[in-house]
């Protein structure tokens, strides 16, 4: 560090003025990306790095230390990031002031530590994109338990219109038997009279089945809606999850895929958790994955393991993959390139929010035009209901 060294008074009152200053400053000889001087609040502030090559990471710090180099005019509102005392990544706003000071050009780095305050606007943001889809359950509930009311209304008097016509069936079936006594062997509607009593019967029974399979897929699907209103926390067996997850996509995964490939671990520790929110986490990740292939004969795998004291959940396919360009933007709430074709851009991010909820992180790897690979990793829950 180098201080001024013509001794006039200017200066003193100059360095007094500046050290008072409540936000940090520090005074830079851009030619020589030499720091001049640092006010006391930014030396509070920078502590033993004295040296900011330390302080940022080393992209960062080069196009940092250009930007003060060919400062010649204000630059405000800018934003850097950099490696916090415990390892962690904060974010710096700051401005560059360009000023003459006797014949020799120097800069100003003012700088803001707005980490807390982005993180708090960050869990805004995701409350906020966690209330619409809670509204929008909210209304999709209204809606199937009006549908539901409609379709169990009709399969009732469906299931009863058949008993009605089955009773009858056994009444008919009597007058087929004493004419066919007297005439011999007849067709009804290409049946014969010998199989008759064998097959219609067993038709009217398998539409009884499909009525009350309409039913129950009602029912699932408003128990499904109902559950994701809830928040409960349970012990959760992810394989089970999983399965779940690939019976209710399994059309859609037919739709995209003729290699889709499942390998669980046989002995997969359970996690604590919320199922439904696991499950929303999967088909986010399932559905994104399923819409990447760009033809049938690319592959999905999906598999759970065990790596040291978590689980994981890997899901991988050989799809489009994701451009460096947008990288950076696909855990935005509302970034999406499917716009469209539907998508909303809350698959990632709320995936993310709730994978960070249950104490787990989420990682992605992705190649453009060979694939794309996510690993979420759970912490276990253990018997002594510590994780
Ligand atoms: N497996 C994947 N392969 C390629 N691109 C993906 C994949 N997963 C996510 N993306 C990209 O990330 C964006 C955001 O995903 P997401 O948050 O699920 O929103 P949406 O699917 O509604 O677009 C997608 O629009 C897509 O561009
Ligand atoms: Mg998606």
């Amino acid at each position: 560090m180098k201080i001024f060294h013509r001794e006039i008074q200017l200066r003193e009152v100059f360095f007094k003025f500046i050290d008072s200053y409540s936000e940090p400053l520090v005074l830079f000889d851009p030619e020589r990306i030499d720091i001049i001087y640092l006010n006391q609040s930014a030396r509070d502030f920078l502590g033993e790095h004295s040296d900011l090559s330390e302080f940022f990471e080393e992209q960062e710090y080069r196009n940092f230390i250009k930007l003060i180099h060919d400062c010649h005019r204000i630059e405000e509102q800018r934003v850097i990031s950099y490696r916090k005392h415990d390892g962690s990544k904060g974010v710096l706003l700051f401005s560059l002031y360009p000023v003459m000071w006797e014949d020799q050009r120097v800069v100003f780095f003012k700088f803001n530590d707005i980490t807390a305050k982005i993180k708090k606007k960050e869990a805004k943001k995701r409350r906020n994109a966690q209330l619409i889809l809670k509204d929008k359950l909210k209304s999709i509930d209204l809606v199937t338990s009006s549908i539901s009311h409609e379709i169990n209304n009709i399969c009732n008097f469906m299931v009863n219109n058949l008993r009605i016509t089955l009773h009858t069936w056994h009444d008919v079936f009597k007058l087929i038997k004493e004419y066919e006594s007297e005439n011999g062997e007849f067709l009804l509607g290409g049946i014969s009279s010998k199989e008759v009593d064998k097959i219609v019967p067993r038709l009217m029974l398998s539409i009884m089945e499909g009525i009350t399979r309409i039913s129950d897929t009602i029912d699932d699907f408003r128990k499904y809606i109902k559950e994701g209103l809830k928040s409960e926390y349970s012990i959760i067996d992810v394989n089970e999850v999983i399965k779940r997850v690939v019976t209710i996509l399994n059309h859609h995964i037919f739709m995209h895929t003729e290699n889709f490939n499942l390998n669980l671990h046989e002995e997969l520790p359970k996690i604590r958790g919320n199922t439904q929110k696991l499950e929303q986490v999967i088909i986010n990740l399932l559905m994104n994955a399923l819409q990447a292939l760009p033809d049938r004969g690319r592959g999905i795998f999906l598999s759970t393991g065990i790596k040291g004291d978590k689980i994981y959940i890997e899901i991988r396919d050989e799809g489009i993959g994701i451009s460096k360009d947008i990288m950076p933007y696909i855990f935005e709430p509302f970034f999406s390139t499917k716009y469209a074709s539907g998508g909303s851009g809350l698959g990632l991010y709320l995936s993310k929010s709730i994978i960070e909820e249950l104490g787990g992180e989420i990682t992605i790897k992705s190649e453009e035009s060979k694939g794309t690979q996510i690993i979420i990793y759970l912490p276990c829950y253990d018997r002594d209901g510590k994780f």
